[in-house]
């Protein structure tokens, strides 16, 4: 399915909209199934969005007590470290909302390796969730087409038989643990969130098929998908 693309003026109009976006989502699936199941993308595009929900009016428009918060991806590296993408979640916004901790799912990262932190978090995702699917799934857009943790000619880009993989990132010296296509692809809606001039390559490439097959061209989202950006990245 093709990716409707949202394009904003600037990063502020941007982070506004998806935060009004976030919230209609979230309130429609608490309407109707009584819980929002969400996963957040990691990097540092998403902090500005996670930091606009946990302040008036969009902190007040959730009842935070129905919601679960997933990690799209995760870097193996304790939940206290800078380059942790719970850390980055956490002190934007997870600490300052009224989220029961028992809901905040993060990686096991420090339970050990990368595969046993996987198998956790696959066993976790599937115990609270009992096989439903996302309502939202949040990823950013790497300037070589990850997401996730899903990067270019890597074994997770594979991976069909589990919710989550684990890969060593050469370029980054890191290993990782990610959600893989088959949990992403089920989402009932699937954002990419894309902001700045440095994105503008990697968003033409991608737009005019100049590359293919890279991770993001690889996602097949059976339901809603959406393109947020603002013009920068968008290349206008
Ligand atoms: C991570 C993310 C990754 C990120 C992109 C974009 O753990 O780094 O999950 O997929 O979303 O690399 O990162 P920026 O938002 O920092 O550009």
């Amino acid at each position: 399915m093709k990716a409707e693309k949202k394009i904003l003026p600037d990063s502020a109009s941007l982070i506004t909209a998806a935060a009004e976006h976030f919230v209609a989502t979230a309130r429609a699936a608490i309407a109707k199934r009584g819980v929002f199941y969400v996963a957040l993308a990691g990097g540092s595009t998403p902090k500005g969005l996670y930091q606009k929900l946990a302040t008036s009016p969009y902190l007040e428009q959730i009842d935070w007590a129905r919601v679960h918060l997933f990690f799209g991806d995760e870097r193996c590296v304790a939940p206290t470290h800078d380059d942790s993408n719970f850390k980055m979640a956490r002190t934007a916004m997870i600490d300052l909302i009224p989220i029961p901790a028992a809901n905040v799912h993060r990686m096991p990262t420090e339970s050990g390796e990368p595969a046993e932190v996987a198998k956790r978090y696959a066993e976790t995702m599937q115990t609270v969730m009992d096989g439903a699917a996302f309502d939202l799934l949040l990823l950013g857009l790497g300037p070589d087409g990850h997401i996730a943790s899903l990067f270019p000619e890597t074994p997770a880009l594979d991976v069909t038989d589990s919710l989550t993989a684990h890969l060593y990132v050469e370029k980054f010296d890191s290993w990782r643990v990610t959600m893989t296509y088959p949990v992403i692809n089920a989402a009932r809606q699937v954002i990419v969130f894309i902001a700045g001039e440095a994105k503008a390559a990697i968003v033409n490439d991608i737009t005019t098929e100049a590359v293919t097959g890279l991770p993001v061209q690889r996602l097949a989202p059976e339901n809603d998908y959406y393109w947020f950006m603002d013009k920068a990245a968008a290349g206008q």
